[in-house]
């Protein structure tokens, strides 16, 4: 059985003092939610202070970027060494550092290899943007990109692929839930082809694109989708604690 996963992207928003704030109001709403996982991925700077906040809680912390490389002279980057013993899980390949910082399947690749090597779990994002959407070639674009960031990987551990549409992330337009179902399945598949079928109970297929308190639900009655990315609505307390109760109660069958 996969157990279901909810990740926080809180992108660049909040200072310190309030990840802290919102980091120990999440700690006292969803310290005792069971059934799933609940990962927090703030800025760099706040993993410190909220690595603490959430000492001995269920919740757990997460990165949204890491550097291939150990050490050496990279400025303004942070090594999977610094991150190791900090936080657990670690985003890759978000499509907004692939937009915005040039990201190349190359450099995607050489960070999942160093997350894994630093015993990080990576969550390797996917997604076609809309001008693929529209020419059909979404499945094309995320078999590429899946093929390419696990090419010569030959371990994967606790891998998560988080399938995020690009058109449908921070727009409010959110997509179908009958489709990312159909996208999460064949993504399990090309994980199979390539990793044997012993990675079905394994590695965990979660949706991000506007996600909110009022279609989670539609989300996780699908089968094949095992949790959400949550940016925009992650950096509200309450939502963000609903959209994690509504995942527990829906993947425990209540
Ligand atoms: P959003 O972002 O929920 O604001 O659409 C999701 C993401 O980019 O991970």
């Amino acid at each position: 059985m996969r157990t279901p996963l909810v990740v926080a992207n809180w992108k660049m928003n909040t200072t310190v003092n309030d990840g802290v704030a919102l980091a120990k109001e999440l700690r006292a709403e969803l310290g005792t939610v069971k059934g799933v996982e609940k990962v927090l991925c703030p800025p760099f700077v706040s993993l410190v202070p909220i690595s603490e906040v959430l000492n001995g809680s269920s919740i757990k912390l997460g990165a949204q970027n890491i550097h291939f490389e150990e050490s050496g002279a990279y400025t303004g980057e942070i090594s999977p060494l610094m991150l190791k013993g900090l936080c657990r899980f670690v985003i890759i390949g978000h499509s907004e550092r692939r937009i915005y910082f040039n990201e190349s399947l190359e450099v995607i690749n050489k960070k999942i290899k160093a997350a894994l090597k630093a015993e990080l779990k990576p969550i390797l994002c996917v997604g076609e943007n809309h001008k693929e959407e529209e020419a059909g070639e979404s499945v094309g674009t995320i078999t590429g990109q899946l093929r390419s960031a696990l090419d010569g990987v030959r371990e994967i551990g606790n891998l998560t692929i988080a399938y995020e549409p690009v058109w449908a992330i921070g727009t409010g337009k959110a997509a179908a839930p009958r489709e990312v179902n159909s996208t999460a399945n064949i993504i399990r598949r090309v994980i199979e082809s390539v990793y044997g079928d012993d990675f079905e109970d394994r590695v965990r297929v979660i949706y991000g694109g506007s996600v909110t308190v009022d279609n989670i639900r539609d989300f996780m009655h699908e089968e094949h989708i095992d949790g959400a990315i949550v940016g925009g609505a992650s950096l509200r307390a309450s939502d963000f604690t609903a959209i994690v109760k509504k995942t527990a109660e829906i993947k425990a069958g209540k």
